[in-house]
């Protein structure tokens, strides 16, 4: 089995950015974490922070692989591009937030992607990336 985990704008900045919020890890010192949790799974990473280049990486594995982790981060609450391009592919996409955004701002409250997901994993900080891992293995 294959999935494709991917992270939008400022998500290369975990560990740094708010870790109030955020927490205090980076992506890269939990990634090896989670995929010792799946030997079985492929897990492979991408980070942009570029909307056109979160489509192009969703475009090329979309359907070739088993299911996308998707945290889109700001794009989330602004993107029909990327609603599109989850609907366009074949796998099915996990909507991932480390933050529970119902508990924030109102303008986080709203997800444009939300719908076209399998579903949604929100609060659990970088939890919720194992959680959704999970559901997509439950889901195949
Ligand atoms: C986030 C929540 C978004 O509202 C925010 O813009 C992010 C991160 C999260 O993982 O909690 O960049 O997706």
């Amino acid at each position: 089995m294959k999935i494709q985990i991917i992270n939008g704008p400022n998500l290369n900045l975990l560990g740094r950015r708010e870790p109030g919020i955020y927490g205090q890890s980076s992506f890269d010192e939990y990634l090896p974490k989670l995929q010792a949790k799946f030997p079985d799974v492929e897990i492979t990473y991408f980070q942009s922070n570029i909307e056109g280049e979160l489509i192009d990486k969703m475009q090329e594995v979309g359907f070739d692989y088993d299911g996308i982790v998707l945290n889109a981060g700001a794009y989330t609450h602004t993107s029909v591009a990327l609603q599109d391009c989850i609907r366009s592919l074949k796998c099915p996409t996990v909507e991932v937030h480390i933050s529970n955004v119902h508990k924030r701002e109102e303008f986080r409250h709203h997800s444009f992607i939300s719908c076209a997901c399998l579903g949604v994993i929100c609060g659990f900080g970088l939890d919720s990336y194992r959680l959704a891992v999970e559901a997509l293995i439950a889901a195949k």
